[in-house]
């Protein structure tokens, strides 16, 4: 199939390089999904073929408490497993993530003029960015979702260039976050029998973005996807999600090997998602899970999602831990430049764990 952004399609010229996004076209009264949407079958998602996961949210207040070791052991084992929990009483104020979701609604409800400015831009385009679809130029099809990307460097640049209509809260959000994260890469990594001095820790989360997701309603959700099968690049994710639904993880049946089916992290009022990154699964030498997920778009509501992503700096190399890999007699990854490994991973369109293939030894 040709990739769309070759063929002269004044479709694709409206919603990608003019800036109207998927939200742009929803809005000019769009009756049925156009063709450059229509996912090929094995792509869609089959409601029927999913079912809720019932882990129940981890309660990060425990911490604290005598349940401590109870509640470190919940945190290890969702990391190994399905490599995605939900957390409650996690310190970010609930009032915050009411803000965060607000502002993300205020922004995409702006006129395309004034979201336009962010993807032309130059001088800010590092810090800030307003895309639609993953990755359009090597798409061959699109996925149903608009956002922006808000790569931290320093609260003076966030301030200056991340959008009036959200900069305030998102930088709380992330501030408040990271702190989340860092306890749980603390956790994580302090399971695997491996000691990092605090600076390391701090360089494998020394990146920090903040994107907010919107998925417009969509007329026909069986036929597209908002966000294809792919897992996360970084170290670890943290993700806001608004009520509505529609995330999907991989997983393998239980009872029976071999398996596969795709379960929903089902809103829960206040929590927020935590996954593992691919950084994370190559550092624990596989021990810890970057699941493959995807979002099902929704008919007569648009979503919003605000993910935190933490990634290693871009001139950390990584590789499995050597402890590790003289425990297990074994390494499963090689080491990357992790320059080298985002840019091989924003070079392909959403594939499944495909880009993980970049580190892993003896992949095929
Ligand atoms: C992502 C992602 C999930 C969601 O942005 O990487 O997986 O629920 N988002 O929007
Ligand atoms: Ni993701």
């Amino acid at each position: 199939m040709a990739q769309i952004s070759n063929t002269s399609n004044s479709l694709y010229n409206f919603i990608v390089r003019d800036g109207n996004g998927i939200k742009g076209l929803v809005d000019s009264g769009l009756l049925e999904v156009p063709k450059i949407y229509i996912q090929p079958i094995n792509e869609r998602i089959n409601k029927l073929e999913t079912k809720p996961c019932d882990m129940p949210p981890i309660d990060l207040s425990k911490l604290n408490g005598k349940e401590h070791e109870k509640v470190v052991n919940e945190i290890v084992r969702a990391a190994e497993t399905l490599g995605f929990f939900q957390v409650v009483n996690h310190c970010v104020p609930l009032e915050l993530l009411e803000s965060v979701k607000d502002s993300a609604h205020a922004f995409f409800n702006m006129p395309p003029e004034k979201k336009v400015v962010y993807r032309q831009n130059v001088s800010t385009s590092l810090k800030m960015r307003y895309q639609t679809t993953f990755a359009p130029e090597i798409e061959n099809v699109l996925e149903w979702k608009d956002y922006i990307n808000m790569v931290y460097s320093s609260d003076e640049d966030a301030l200056q260039y991340w959008p009036n209509e959200c900069k305030d809260v998102a930088l709380e959000y992330l501030k408040l976050s990271s702190k989340i994260v860092k306890v749980i890469l603390e956790i994580l990594i302090g399971k695997l029998g491996v000691e990092l001095d605090d600076s390391k820790i701090e360089s494998l989360i020394g990146l920090k973005m903040v994107n907010m997701n919107y998925y417009p309603a969509c007329p026909n959700p069986e036929l597209t996807v908002g966000v294809g099968r792919h897992s996360d690049a970084g170290t670890i994710t943290v993700l806001l999600q608004d009520g509505i639904g529609g995330l999907y993880v991989k997983a393998e049946d239980e009872n029976d090997v071999g398996k596969v089916e795709w379960l929903e992290i089902p809103p829960i009022p206040g929590a927020l998602v935590i996954n593992v990154g691919d950084a994370l699964e190559i550092l624990s030498n596989g021990k810890y899970k970057s699941s493959e997920h995807r979002v099902m778009t929704t008919s007569n509501q648009s979503r919003v999602s605000v993910p935190l992503f933490t990634l290693p700096k871009f001139t950390e190399k990584i590789g499995p831990l050597p402890e590790l890999v003289k425990k297990d007699g074994l390494a499963g990854y090689r080491e990357v430049l992790w320059k080298d490994y985002m840019d091989n991973f924003y070079g392909v369109a959403h594939e499944g764990k495909k880009t993980l293939n970049f580190a892993k030894i003896n992949s095929s």
